[in-house]
């Protein structure tokens, strides 16, 4: 008998002592702002993840960076422990723009403001702001480098896209078809891998739908390997004509990378202009050395500066500045944009080594 109550007493002692320990945890993991970002297996997110560090060097609120893994179910898993650790603002770039919208619904009935990375969260209301480039600009700067660098008549023009789950590749191609489709219809170029991209190319505009036709024929999914498979596949496939000087719209410097490769190996290909975006350092090394013509730098520092300083302004009580709104489906949500710059040979180096924004050391042959 007495041995029992000796043991309730202690496990009551044991209990309470948890709880107490619990609390002070809680409280010692505060966390004020919460940033999801959505692979580490691509070189452009683990530069945001520097340079959100950077950034936060010195700030009075703490933060917590946690990746996603390209997984949705990890991403709300990520979103759930934020918010369970107190977050007053959500920084997030989506994996899939449209199965993000559960995980800021969370956060919303939370109380936790949402910021929109990069990325736009979309057929949700629970978005309060979206700091972005400009991704059209992206798109028509693409284009335009391919108009510029356009040989002759009828050259074979070969069209890839990013993954149909983020908005930003339907930005990108809607901004690189609004440049190319003149150019296409006055047969300076010739569609060469996408029958839906032929059947729409008298159009100057394509909705939404006519824009997931064609990127569900020529999507990379943002994977190097897939684009690799998929130019290698539009290679043997192609007839002597569709050979010979080409131009290439690659979405993103990975997925430039790898088909560049490919095209580089086809001994029927005589040169080549691809596109890119992101400014990794392996893309400015091939820009160096005339492997990849050109990569649109978005400078990463500005983005964060934004997202970071909108997040002290929540945090502070007030009320964000915007320049503009972004649709996403189900409301407009307030948005800041980022312009961005058009890199190749000739303007690398002072693009991106004497703007500080990586070292000569980086590079041979600069
Ligand atoms: C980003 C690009 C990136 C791509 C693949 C897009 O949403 O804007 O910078 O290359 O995703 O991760």
């Amino acid at each position: 008998m007495k041995k029992s109550v000796k043991a309730i007493s202690l496990m009551l002692v044991v209990m309470i002592f948890a709880v107490i320990v619990s609390a002070c945890g809680d409280k010692g993991s505060k966390v004020n702002v919460g940033i999801v970002l959505p692979t580490k297996d691509e070189p452009r997110w683990v530069q945001d993840e520097q340079r959100f560090k950077d950034a936060l060097n010195g700030t009075k609120y703490s933060a917590e960076i946690l990746f996603s893994q390209g997984s949705s179910a990890k991403e709300k898993e990520n979103v759930d422990a934020l918010i369970a650790k107190g977050i007053k603002v959500l920084i997030i770039c989506p994996q899939d723009g449209d199965a993000a919208a559960a995980s800021v619904e969370a956060a919303k009935k939370a109380g936790v403001q949402v910021i929109s990375y990069d990325r736009l969260i979309t057929n949700t209301d629970a978005v309060n702001y979206y700091v972005t480039f400009d991704s059209v600009a992206v798109g028509k700067a693409q284009g335009q480098y391919l108009v510029d660098h356009a040989k002759g008549k009828g050259e074979p023009l070969y069209l890839y896209a990013g993954a149909a789950s983020d908005n930003n590749a339907f930005l990108f191609f809607q901004g690189a078809w609004e440049v190319l489709q003149p150019k296409i219809a006055d047969g300076t170029f010739k569609i060469a891998n996408s029958s839906e991209a032929v059947n729409l190319q008298g159009k100057a505009q394509l909705s939404r739908e006519e824009l997931s036709k064609i990127i569900g024929q020529v999507t990379t999914n943002w994977d190097a390997g897939e684009a690799k498979n998929k130019a290698q596949t539009h290679l043997t496939a192609a007839a002597a004509d569709a050979k010979g000087d080409v131009a290439i719209l690659a979405p993103n410097d990975g997925t430039a990378r790898s088909i560049a490769d490919v095209f580089a190996s086809d001994s029927a290909i005589k040169s080549f202009v691809v596109t890119g975006q992101d400014a990794e350092k392996a893309s400015i090394q091939y820009v160096i050395d005339g492997k990849q013509s050109m990569t649109v730098f978005k400078d990463v520092r500005t983005l964060v500066k934004d997202a970071m300083g909108m997040a002290v302004v929540i945090l502070d009580g007030n009320t964000p500045q915007t320049t503009g709104s972004y649709n996403n489906g189900k409301v407009d949500v307030k948005a800041k944009q980022t312009n961005v710059i058009v890199v190749d040979k000739a303007n690398v180096k002072a693009a991106l080594v004497d703007s500080g924004y990586y070292q000569a050391s980086d590079f041979k042959g600069l």
